[in-house]
Order: C-alpha cells, then structure tokens, then sequence
C-alpha cells in the first residue's frame, strides 16, 4: 500500500487532497458526498473581519469549460467564525486552514492575530488574489503589496503561513518568489482568472458584479504551468488547484511540483470526487511502483 502522507510546510497531511476554499460546504448537509476527516486537511470559505454580503446576484454563471463566480466573499465575519465555524471545521478534521482576507496589511495582520490565538488552525492561507474584491487581486498583483502584507503576518503569527496568489499577473513565478522572500511558508496557486461573459438576451453583463473569476477545465493549463513555473523558481512547497476534475489531473500537478492539490469548481459537479481522486492517486501511485506521494512531486522536471 503506498503511503499517501506528504509533508507541507513542516506540517503532515493523511493525503494530499483538499478542497478548495470557498467550494465544500462543511456543515452537515446531503450535498456532503465523503467522510471529511479523510481529506487531507479542510480549508473554510475566506472570512474577513466584518460581516459581508458579498455581490449582487447573478453571482455563477456557466461557461464552455468552466464556471464564472463573482460570489465576492460573503463572510459571516471573523468573531462568529471562531466561536461557530472554526471549531466545528476543527471537529472534522485534524488539519485545518484557515483561509483569511483583510482590506488593509493592518485587517491582514490583526485576523492572523486572532486565528493564531485560538491555537485552532495548522495553516493560515492569505486569500491575496480574490478577483471579486474591489483591492482583492492587487495584494498579488503589486510585488511591493505582496511583501508588505506577507512580511507584516510573518512577523505577527508564527503559524505557517500559505501565499495564495492571483494568476493575473505576467510571470507568477516572480510573486511567488516575492512571497517566499517576505516569509510565506507554501503558496496556494491559483485563484481563479478574472473574466466576463455577456447574457446577449438582456445584452449586458451576466454576473451582477460584471465581471468575475474563471475556474473549473478551462483553466486547467494555465494553472498546471503557473504550478510548474513557480516549482522551479522557489523552494517552499506548492498547493496547485485550478481545473483538477480526476485523479489524472491531481497526478499532473503533482508531477508538476505540487506537494498537495485543492479541487474547486468540481466539488459542484460530482460532490464526491475528492475521495475518488484520492482512491485514484492511491492505485496510480501503486501500479507505477512508488512507495508514497511525496515521490512524484516535481517528478516530471527530474524526467524532463
Ligand atoms: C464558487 C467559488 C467560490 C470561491 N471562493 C473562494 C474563497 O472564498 N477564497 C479563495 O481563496 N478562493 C475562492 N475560490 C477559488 C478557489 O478556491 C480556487 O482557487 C479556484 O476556483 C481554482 O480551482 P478550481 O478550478 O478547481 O475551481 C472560489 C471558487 C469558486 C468556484
């Protein structure tokens, strides 16, 4: 039986399938397709420190090969989250991610604080590449940003710390390096690639917000190579989502450098195909004769 433990940023994992924040309900509900506590940690919706809405609806729209969403965080707020959500996050699984969104270094600062505080969290993942957020992607896209809002949590909180980035920029390796620089201990690469469609029914915007992010199949490459391209500039470790749908998809980013994968938009699909893709990446690893995960990942620049 291979050993599908990997180690991330110091800290181990059962596997290394996650959802992707903001994508797996995890209170109990019918949609719920697998045991929670077999995934390899679980990451909660972004919560700022105010309670918010979020955007006008229509907040998804379908494409060819992925999904629009302009959701914009809606956020029960940071207190209700650690009295409600975090503890119940933290019953279903012994790795949690607490995935956080501040509209200032000092809001970024201060949430970190307050979730490093309750000793509840393994990771705290920097949501800097919302693209529904007025000032969401800029914390990744404006390389100064990035160190600041980094570098000011990194001496705050010692718990690890996950940069997740915006692919929309030139060259993401360059911010992930800058992140690296500034403290980040992993990167969560990517967040979804801002986009528009138009209902030519009513001939304006879909989305109640104009444009919103692309994620699911479509993306799928461009998030592979931003995963690729990111491996080979720095050396902390990768979290790679964008478009993951199977178990083959989970392997190519693993190849590609990732140490765990996220899946997104497909958890709306097929609610359980986590657990397959898990069972998956078991049997791959199995008939191709490697003792464990961690020995593919960044397989595919060693056998370039
Ligand atoms: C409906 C929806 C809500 C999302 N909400 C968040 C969020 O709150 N925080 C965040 O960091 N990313 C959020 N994302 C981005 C995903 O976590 C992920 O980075 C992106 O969707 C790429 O993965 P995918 O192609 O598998 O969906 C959201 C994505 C979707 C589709």
């Amino acid at each position: 039986m291979p050993d599908l433990s990997v180690t991330l940023a110091g800290v181990k994992l059962k596997n290394p399938i996650l959802p992707a924040s903001g994508t797996l309900e995890t209170v109990d509900t019918p949609m719920l397709a697998g045991d929670l506590s077999q995934l390899g940690a679980l990451v909660n919706k972004t919560v700022t420190r105010d309670r918010r809405d979020g955007n006008p609806p229509p907040r998804v729209w379908e494409t060819a090969a992925g999904m629009l969403n302009s959701v914009g965080i809606p956020s029960i707020g940071i207190d209700e989250f650690m009295k409600g959500g975090l503890p119940r996050l933290r019953a279903r699984n012994d790795r949690i991610i607490v995935s956080i969104a501040g509209f200032s270094v000092r809001e970024f600062v201060e949430l970190a604080e307050t979730v490093a505080a309750a000793g509840l969290a393994d990771f705290i993942e920097l949501n800097l590449s919302c693209p529904n957020l007025e000032s969401g992607v800029l914390w990744s896209t404006d390389s100064g940003l990035l160190a600041e809002v980094v570098g000011g949590v990194r001496r705050a909180v010692n718990v690890p710390l996950i940069a997740k980035l915006s692919p929309n920029v030139t060259d993401i390796a360059e911010m992930a390096a800058v992140a690296e620089s500034a403290g980040a201990d992993a990167l969560g690469l990517v967040n979804t690639f801002r986009g528009l469609a138009i209902d030519v029914r009513v001939k304006k915007p879909a989305l109640g917000n104009t444009t919103g992010g692309l994620s699911g199949p479509a993306v799928k490459p461009l998030a592979l190579y931003a995963v690729w391209s990111s491996y080979r500039r720095v050396r902390i470790p990768i979290v790679g989502m964008g478009g993951i749908c199977s178990w083959r998809d989970a392997i190519e980013f693993m190849l590609a450098g990732a140490t765990a994968v996220a899946v997104g938009m497909y958890n709306f699909v097929e609610p359980g195909c986590m657990w397959e893709i898990r069972d998956g990446i078991d049997r791959y690893l199995a008939e191709n004769g490697f003792n464990g995960a961690k020995d593919i990942i960044g397989l595919a620049h060693r056998n370039q």
